[in-house]
Parts: C-alpha cells; sequence; structure tokens
C-alpha cells in the first residue's frame, strides 16, 4: 500500500458519515495540543530558546524553497524506502528524540505509545536518555520496528557506558549523541513559570533503573528521590570535547550518530574520528537563539559528509518539507513536534495519524510532482523562491 492511500482511507469513511476527530491541518493541531496539554507540558514543548526567532525561522525556511514539477513521468509506483545503519526502512522518516513526550499522553506514558506508534508505523522513534518509563520497556514496544537510542553523554563515564550497554541488551540499532544540550539554553516561557521538568523528577527512569547511577546514592530514587534528582543535576551534562571523541566512539560497535552538527569543519572532523553519521540539527530552536535555520546549513553539511548518511530535523510541519529536505540531501528527516502534538491529542491513534499524513503528503507530492524514488530527489528539484 502506498503512503498516499491514507487518503482514499479517509474519503471512503466519510461516504459512511465518517470524518477525521483529529486534525488534518498542521494549525489546527497544534491548536488543540495546546488545549490539551497542562500550560506548562504545552510551553515547555512547544517554547523555545529567546525570542523563539531561529525557532520560527526553521519553520519559515521552508518557504523559502519550491518544488519543480515535472510531467510525463507517470510516478504511478512511489518507493520512498532506504537501507539506513543497517536498518530497512519503509520512509526516509523517523520520529526525532524528545524528553517529556512522556508526559504528553493522557495516559502519562508517552515514551510506551511512541514506541507504540513506531511499531504500527514503521516510522522509528529515536528514544530520549529523559523518559518516564525506562529505555528496556520502551525498546520492547517497537514490535519489527528498529529503534535509535539517544544519549546524553552524563559527566560519570560509567554511568554513559551503562546507558549504552543497556541500549545495546534492549535491541536499540543505533547511538544518537547529542552534543547541544550539555547546558539548557535561556528559555523565557519555561523560566516566566520556573518550570523545568527534570527538576520536578520527571523523566528520569533511565537514570533512576541505572546500576551505576544507583550505586553513586546513599539511598535508592524510591526512598529519597530529592538526592536522586540533586545526583541527576550534577551529572546531567557533559560538555564534550574532540578529545572525547574516541572514548565515545569506543563505547558500543553500534552505528554512532553525532546530533546537533550544523557546521561542515564540525561534520568532516566528527566523521574521520569514527561517527558513523551526521545529525544536522538546532535542537528545534530550543538552545541558542540568534542561529541559522537548520535547514539553511542542511546542503553544506551534506557536502562535507561526502556521502555519509546525514539525518535532519528542525521546522518540518508537513511532507512538502520532508521532500524539500530530502531534496537538500537529507538521508532522513526526523519529526519533532509535531507528533509530540499528535501525542498529546490521541496518543498511540494520535501519532499514528499525524505521521501517516506526513508521510501520505509527502507521497502525493512526489506523485504529482514526478519524483518517483529518493534518488529522483535532488537540488534540482528545487528552485529559490522568489522576493
Ligand atoms: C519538548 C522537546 C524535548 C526535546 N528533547 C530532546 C531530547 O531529549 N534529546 C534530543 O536530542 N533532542 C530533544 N529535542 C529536540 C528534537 O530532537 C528535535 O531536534 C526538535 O524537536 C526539532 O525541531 P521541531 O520540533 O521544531 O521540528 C526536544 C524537542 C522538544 C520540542
Amino acid at each position: 500500500m502506498a503512503f498516499g492511500d491514507y487518503q482514499n482511507e479517509i474519503y471512503f469513511r466519510g461516504l459512511g458519515g465518517v470524518v477525521p476527530d483529529l486534525p488534518m491541518r498542521f494549525a489546527e493541531l497544534r491548536e488543540r495540543a495546546q488545549a490539551a496539554l497542562p500550560p506548562s507540558i504545552w510551553s515547555y514543548v512547544a517554547g523555545g530558546a529567546g525570542d523563539e526567532r531561529t525557532q520560527d525561522a526553521n519553520v519559515t525556511a521552508f518557504d523559502h524553497w519550491g518544488l519543480v514539477p515535472r510531467m510525463f513521468v507517470g510516478a504511478k509506483e512511489r518507493d520512498l524506502s532506504l537501507e539506513l545503519f543497517g536498518m530497512s526502512l519503509p520512509a526516509p522518516v523517523f520520529m526525532a528524540p524528545v524528553g517529556v513526550v512522556g508526559l504528553c499522553t493522557p495516559d502519562g506514558h508517552g515514551d510506551l505509545a511512541t514506541a507504540r506508534a513506531a511499531a504500527r508505523t514503521g516510522v522509528p522513534m529515536v528514544a530520549s536518555t529523559l523518559t518516564v518509563d525506562p529505555m528496556e520497556q520502551v525498546a520492547a514496544e517497537f514490535g519489527t520496528t528498529p529503534g535509535l537510542f539517544q544519549l546524553y553523554t552524563p559527566t560519570d563515564r560509567e554511568l554513559a557506558a551503562s546507558l549504552v550497554r543497556r541500549a545495546e541488551q534492549s535491541g536499540f540499532r543505533g547511538i544518537v549523541v547529542t552534543l547541544d544540550t550539555w547546558i539548557t539554553g535561556w528559555r523565557p516561557r519555561d523560566l516566566a513559570t520556573s518550570n523545568f521538568p527534570q527538576l520536578r523528577g520527571h523523566c528520569l527512569a533511565n537514570y533512576f533503573t541505572d546500576p551505576v547511577f544507583r550505586a553513586g546514592l546513599a539511598k535508592p530514587p524510591e526512598q529519597d528521590p530529592q538526592a536522586a534528582i540533586l545526583r541527576w543535576i550534577q551529572l546531567f551534562g557533559n560538555p564534550l570535547t574532540w578529545d572525547d571523541l574516541p572514548w565515545l566512539r569506543s563505547l558500543t560497535d553500534l552505528p554512532l550518530i553525532v546530533k546537533g552538527i550544523c557546521h561542515p569543519e564540525d561534520a568532516r572532523r566528527a566523521l574521520a574520528g569514527g561517527a558513523d553519521g551526521i545529525y544536522c540539527s538546532n535542537h528545534g530552536g530550543r538552545q541558542a537563539n540568534g542561529g541559522l535555520p537548520a535547514l539553511d546549513v542542511l546542503p553544506e553539511v551534506v557536502a562535507a559528509a561526502d556521502g555519509a548518511p546525514v539525518l535532519f530535523d528542525s521546522g518540518v510541519r508537513s511532507g512538502a518539507d520532508i521532500v524539500k529536505a530530502l531534496a537538500l540531501g537529507a538521508t532522513a528527516v526526523g519529526i519533532g513536534r509535531p507528533y509530540v502534538y499528535g501525542a498529546a491529542l490521541g496518543g498511540v491513534d494520535g501519532i499514528v495519524h499525524v505521521l501517516r499524513a506526513l508521510l501520505a503528503e509527502a507521497d502525493l507530492i512526489m506523485a504529482v510532482d514526478g519524483y518517483p524514488t529518493l534518488k529522483d530527489l535532488t537540488a534540482e528539484a528545487l528552485r529559490a523562491v522568489r522576493g
């Protein structure tokens, strides 16, 4: 079945008088998610760094490019599938790591919901280090869909090694090390409500269940959560340097992907130092305001990666955005906030709907515009929008 067939399901159900109860437009998805979430969680998810210009620019950057339709192609069948780090994926799309998605579903187990949505759609989840449920339980919900583990590298190397070991044992297929969040960016919305979920003990399951972390505590987290949170604060952020890369590399034989790379020289150096893939992202504008949109730096990062896989996220809101990012050289495109909004509205079903809608739109654009396969999507498919 083609991804675009999702529209047939919806239209045919309509013949029986059934209209979708989940939003079809991103603006409505966002509005309804805001209404569904408690205000503090909403601002944590929707907000970003500073006055959020970089976050907004991530989204509007896509408007600067237009896809050029080609006719007489007969793109009746599309093939979006790809092989990535030994994984066979139905489409070049994945769910970006989102700590606190755990708090966003009505049942408070959003990481499990995300994993179940991955199982249902074949779209892989990159599971954050910051989850409500421990990684072993998250991975157990993946079904046959592969998953990746995102590591926030703690200052304690033994704890880092333990988290990676657990990820390997749980069946994760790659380790994504996030480099841009060893310190939290300046986030006015969260500051205005003095709200930082982890400081309240949320989403720390991977730490609280970890044998190395627990061994460093006088009392287990169940008996003295405050002390455990304090210990987490001490350990969380490691300002890594290039000198740490050989050690990171030595932690695992799984594919190592470095997230937050926005400069070609950083891409080259990371790959030369043993990384298997680059993840071009500015964390959705949540970390440093005043930055370039991630989409604008993607082509130079892709050129520097010289054929190595480049994952991309930041600002993807539609199927058209997915197609544009692919045409600019992304190997696979990460969905961030949109699936979290889906989680807020409908748990697993909400996430599945958001993913299927995005994939359907991407597939139908490739059909209409005459780009039936991923290799047809090159920079030739795009023109800069004038004005
Ligand atoms: C609420 C929230 C929490 C996030 N938590 C993480 C995280 O734990 N680890 C990580 O590497 N990135 C995290 N990110 C960044 C995402 O992986 C991704 O880079 C970002 O959402 C892309 O921007 P977009 O959602 O605007 O498209 C988070 C993003 C959001 C919105």
